[in-house]
């Protein structure tokens, strides 16, 4: 049975507007695309309570995370040697076993980019990276050693969504991390390519038991982001 390990922040920065990147003295020994959750106590004298986080990077385990609530708030109050708790690696992850000689394309939406770090690191032929944000962009300069091409769009400033900077039939394999739209969006455009979509959901447990983070598949089954994904071919999940 899975139990939650402790580890210490080694680094807790702002990257960008409300965006942080925590690193840990621990490695998960994760697949590209897999999640832990994360739990401390905080300086607050509450319990935080778990949340899911992408594996962004696992040689020092590294999230990304944006502030936008009270758990996230406390987070990002967390300074070095302060300890957390982790339990994973969960989830299924990216399949990345065939992609040698494949065009690939891996499109990230806002703070969705996190897991996409650790999957260009791992994929045996170098992508075309689409980054949309909707103001500044952040973290794409650590894409660059790994990836063909950037492009990012800033809908605040160019007006323009990710998904209008290229042609999914220009690809064999699509990897895909944002918000749910983003993907949908992709999913519609697309005739010829194979998706893997990483989903967003509310998850309390991670493991499969709370049944929180179910969403409805196209066959009509209900399937556990947590246990099932967060990664799933895009045409089980879009009409
Ligand atoms: Fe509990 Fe998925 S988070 S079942």
């Amino acid at each position: 049975m899975k139990t939650y390990k402790k580890g210490k922040i080694l680094e807790n920065i702002e990257i960008g507007p409300n965006i942080y990147k925590m690193t840990l003295d621990i490695s998960l020994d994760g697949k590209p695309g897999q999640f832990f959750m994360l739990r401390c106590d905080s300086f607050r004298n509450e319990p935080l309570l778990s949340r899911p986080f992408g594996i962004c990077d696992d040689n020092n385990l590294t999230i990304l995370y944006q502030v936008v609530g009270e758990g996230t708030d406390i987070m990002a109050g967390l300074t070095k040697d302060a300890e957390v708790k982790i339990l994973g690696p969960l989830g299924n992850g990216f399949r990345i076993d065939d992609t040698k000689d494949k065009k690939i394309a891996v499109v990230a939406g806002g703070i969705g980019i996190a897991p996409l770090l650790y999957l260009v690191k791992n994929l045996d032929t170098k992508a075309d990276f689409y980054a949309g944000f909707t103001n500044d962009s952040y973290f794409t300069e650590e894409f660059k050693p790994y990836v063909k091409s950037i492009t990012y769009t800033s809908f605040e400033k160019d007006g323009k969504f990710i998904t209008e900077a290229f042609d999914p039939n220009d690809y064999d394999i699509i990897y895909a991390c944002g918000p749910n739209p983003m993907l949908k969006a992709i999913h519609d455009m697309n005739e010829t390519a194979e998706i893997q979509i990483s989903m967003e959901a509310h998850m309390a447990c991670g493991i499969g038991a709370c049944l929180g983070c179910t969403v409805e598949s196209v066959d009509g089954e209900f399937i556990r982001v947590c246990k099932d994904g967060p990664v799933f071919d895009s045409r089980e999940v879009f009409e």
